[in-house]
């Protein structure tokens, strides 16, 4: 059966070009791969007095955790914010990775796209995730790249790839994605 996959976008505003991205590669996956947006913009700030010593964590942990741990792979897909990652997307890592011994990340095959309107395609908060996935023990697709540059160029009027080269592109990574989920997902 299809493998169940949380895309995370990195992006809460409404005309993300991130979620743009995310949408045409979720329209491109194989039938193995069943994905859908997990989304992270209402976790309040990961602070542990919240879920220790006797508290109970924020509802929106505990959804966020137990939507996460039915998943079987992630596909992340962010904006680059001052070179690295938005805030909002290291939250979300920080919440799923507690209480400490229960990270939701752990063992689940990976990918990373990052996407700017800029020239060098997120390439710094591309690299600072990875950062955060080795630490997490998360098998991490390593080719191809994705770094996608000029990318407000590459949508057309409704938000959908408009050049055939960004389209084969996008497929060949979710492709390539769907055979590193066959290979390294838990069964
Ligand atoms: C940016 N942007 C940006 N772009 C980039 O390529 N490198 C960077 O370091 C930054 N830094 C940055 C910081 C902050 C706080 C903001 C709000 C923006 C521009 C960013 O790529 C652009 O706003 C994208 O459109 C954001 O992605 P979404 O929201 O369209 O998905």
């Amino acid at each position: 059966s299809a493998k169940k996959i949380a895309v995370i976008v990195g992006s809460l505003r409404k005309d993300s070009i991130n979620r743009k991205f995310a949408h045409e590669l979720m329209a491109m996956a194989p039938a193995s791969l069943a994905m859908q947006i997990v989304e992270i913009g209402e976790l309040p700030l990961y602070n542990q007095d919240l879920e220790e010593n006797g508290a109970t964590a924020p509802q929106a942990w505990q959804n966020f955790r137990q939507q996460m741990t039915g998943m079987d792979g992630v596909l992340f897909v962010t904006p680059e914010y001052n070179r690295s990652i938005p805030s909002a997307l290291k939250n979300a890592i920080d919440v799923g990775s507690r209480p400490y011994g229960s990270s939701i990340w752990s063992g689940k095959p990976a990918a990373i796209v990052s996407v700017s309107p800029g020239a060098t395609g997120g390439f710094g908060a591309n690299h600072h995730l990875r950062q955060c996935m080795v630490f997490l023990d998360m098998p991490l697709l390593q080719q191809p790249e994705a770094y996608i540059g000029g990318a407000t160029k590459l949508l057309d009027d409704n938000g959908k790839i408009n050049n055939d080269s960004s389209r084969q592109f996008l497929q060949k990574i979710i492709d390539t994605y769907a055979a590193w989920v066959a290979k390294t997902a838990k069964v």
